[in-house]
């Protein structure tokens, strides 16, 4: 298996991501039954449009980091700091937004690589707590974000187009 590389994003990297954010969130999702279709395409024409991602990137306290094989795209993080919602003790928080890898190379070690580059962005940033919300029904991501520690708090409404969504809080006590 080749070298997983890990960089920040940048504005340049704005196209590449808005396709790679659609490509990873359809792939995830697109067969759920409890996703109706034109929830999923309502959510994701918004989301992962080219402007929305522009204006994510400009974001003061928000940072994406691409995962790379080879020099291609194989995953994705996204990360905002300060961020905090009701459920979740912390005195500085961040949040883990987004957490995808390509479905080419699941479980290759891309997630566990930027997870590791989250850890150390929050430990730059002297966060005493990361948190985020996973779907319900999304228990692969459940297993693989226990496994690093983290640990339930409280729920919180996802909305997907038309569909107020149940996703879980959780979060993980840094040292
Ligand atoms: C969650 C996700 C990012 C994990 O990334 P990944 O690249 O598949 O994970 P890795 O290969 O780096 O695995 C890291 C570790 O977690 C473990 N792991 C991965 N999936 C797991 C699972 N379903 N259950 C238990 N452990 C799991 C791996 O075995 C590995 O452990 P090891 O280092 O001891 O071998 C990935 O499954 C994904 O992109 N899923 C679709 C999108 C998604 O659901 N994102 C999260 C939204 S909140």
């Amino acid at each position: 298996m080749s070298e997983i590389r890990i960089r920040k994003a940048a504005i340049e990297d704005a196209e590449m991501l808005a396709e790679l954010s659609y490509q990873t969130f359809w792939d995830a999702f697109h067969e759920h039954p409890k996703n109706a279709p034109e929830d999923l395409a309502d959510y994701m024409e918004k989301a992962f449009s080219l402007e929305q991602t522009r204006r994510e990137l400009l974001e003061e306290n928000s940072i994406f980091l691409i995962a790379e094989i080879e020099d291609r795209a194989a995953g994705y993080a996204k990360v905002t700091l300060g961020n905090i919602e009701d459920g979740i003790s912390a005195e500085n928080p961040i949040e883990l937004n987004r957490l995808y890898s390509h479905q080419k190379f699941l479980g290759k070690g891309v997630g566990a690589a930027l997870m590791d580059e989250c850890f150390e962005i929050a430990k730059e940033n002297a966060c005493d707590v990361m948190w985020l919300g996973v779907w319900e029904f999304n228990p692969r991501a459940q297993a693989f974000y226990k496994k690093y520690g983290f640990y339930e708090v409280g729920k919180h409404i996802f909305q997907l187009g038309s569909d107020p969504q149940i996703d879980i809080l959780i979060q993980k006590d840094l040292d």
